[in-house]
């Protein structure tokens, strides 16, 4: 059958009939049916109406009018479903976006990495220990991280309490932002209680006064308070890796055309499911949210230009966001072919940089890390090979934590491989804890501030600063 006439016969379930990857194979399959009716009953996790606003955000930031911060955990955990750890995901990306907005003087769309990102890709099927080989964890929505045969089984179940989590941390979320936890009014709120008296802390502070002085001096100067301060929007997204539970989330809505996936705004596809052939990019075609690839070694041009075809063919503005992990080493070799492929079609998307997959080693005790000048690195090189392009950089995808964690090394606050088995919790990939992500936030203001397009800027910024406390 030819791909036009395949088009036409899109069905939430039509990605049934394409090679699926990385789906876990269930003992019991009157189980999972049972667990995907009752999926496909309870109630949405978000509106078509958010999802639309957010399309249309993504729109600007194409355009260079915003930028799109993205970031969490690599994978979340059942356990991590409490309000500390909620709470302090919120306020490390409330922090890095007011930094990003007062330094880069760009409005920022802020979507979480979380409530969902519960499915992991791995690598190998299995894994084997002291003899013993057991099914791989593929995350908490499929099975547990012990090492033992009833853990490793997948278990249709927690497909339902990974909804259920989900939609506990998205209720969190929303009361916080709704009850003024995100007014920046009172960004004392986001204050995190283990923060240190550091030079990035303080600079972090001096931005915070600033912010409050000009708030101040406006709301004096018009008599009025300005409710846009009060809150701001929040969104969610994660792999949409799984794709029996994405398929119970996907609805349709009264007065609007099309399915929406309904479990996330803003799902991605995996560098290791976008095989433009296979059954993830067949589901996510089909879907009206908008949609993100991760796109890394070894994809072609060829390949690119399909999957931007399949995945948006009508060219609509927001929809598909391209996000690039080409490590530090590669980025520079195999970034600029793409961008040039593309714009040689006219195709206009939004160039993401996640610069934390193509930069993770293993050190000699067997710990995943990151360094943390390797992750700017290839931020910096990303943004000024679109830059050449005369494109932006249209936002960033990070793994970070809230927390005091260490899993990956450098940064101001000087971790060394010796210090990470201190504070490693990641049971997947090493994050950036919320002094590296606060670092990084104010590295990449000064960034977009060099690389400012021309007719966005309002006002004319001070000269650039790469000193942190300045
Ligand atoms: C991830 O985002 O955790 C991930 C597995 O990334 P990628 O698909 O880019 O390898
Ligand atoms: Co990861």
């Amino acid at each position: 059958m030819s791909w036009q006439a395949d088009c036409l016969e899109w069905q939430p379930d039509s990605w049934q009939r394409k090679p699926a990857r990385q789906q876990p194979v269930y003992p019991d399959p009157g189980a999972l049916q049972n667990v995907l009716r009752q999926l496909h009953q309870l109630p949405p996790l978000v509106s078509s109406y958010e999802i639309e606003c957010l399309k249309a955000q993504l729109a600007e930031a194409a355009r260079g009018e915003r930028f799109l911060l993205q970031g969490g955990d690599c994978s979340e955990t059942f356990a991590d479903c409490q309000s500390p750890v909620i709470a302090a995901k919120l306020k490390i990306l409330l922090q890095m976006s007011l930094l990003i907005v007062h330094d880069a003087r760009c409005r920022v769309i802020r979507v979480g990495r979380f409530a969902g990102q519960y499915a992991k890709p791995r690598s190998a099927e299995t894994e084997t220990r002291g003899g013993n080989t057991l099914p791989v964890y593929r995350g908490d929505l499929v099975n547990r991280p012990g090492f033992d045969p009833r853990d490793r089984t997948p278990d249709p179940e927690l497909l339902l309490r990974g909804y259920e989590r989900a939609a506990l941390t998205l209720n969190f979320i929303r009361a916080l932002i709704d009850g003024g936890f995100a007014d920046l009014h009172h960004p004392e709120n986001w204050t995190l209680s283990f923060a240190r008296a550091t030079p990035v802390a303080e600079a972090y502070q001096q931005r915070v006064h600033a912010v409050a002085e000009a708030i101040q001096f406006i709301e004096t100067l018009t008599g009025a308070s300005i409710p846009e301060l009060q809150r701001v929007d929040f969104f969610t997204s994660h792999e949409g890796l799984h794709l029996l539970y994405e398929q119970a989330l996907t609805r349709q809505v009264p007065r609007r055309t099309g399915w929406y996936n309904l479990g996330t705004h803003f799902p991605w596809i995996g560098n290791r499911t976008r095989d433009p052939d296979g059954a993830h990019v067949e589901y996510f075609r089909g879907i009206r949210n908008p949609i993100a690839v991760k796109i890394g070694p070894p994809i072609t041009e060829d390949e690119l230009l399909t999957l931007c075809h399949r995945l948006d063919p009508c060219q609509e503005p927001g929809r598909l966001t391209l996000i690039t992990r080409f490590g530090v080493d590669q980025v520079a070799r195999a970034l600029p072919p793409l961008i040039d492929a593309l714009q040689k079609r006219g195709r206009r998307v939004l160039w993401v940089c996640d610069p934390m997959h193509g930069n993770t080693e293993t050190t000699a005790s067997g710990l995943k890390t990151r360094r943390f000048e390797r992750i700017l690195k290839e931020l910096e090189l990303t943004c000024q090979i679109l830059a050449e392009a005369g494109l932006p950089l249209a936002g960033v995808h990070f793994e970070l934590s809230g927390e005091d964690v260490t899993e990956c090394i450098g940064g101001a606050c000087g971790l060394t491989e010796a210090d990470l088995a201190r504070a490693y919790r990641s049971p997947v990939d090493p994050r950036l804890n919320y002094e590296q992500s606060l670092e990084m936030a104010l590295h990449l203001a000064c960034l977009l501030r060099c690389h400012k397009p021309a007719r966005v800027s309002m006002t004319s910024p001070a000269k650039p600063q790469t000193n942190l406390a300045a």
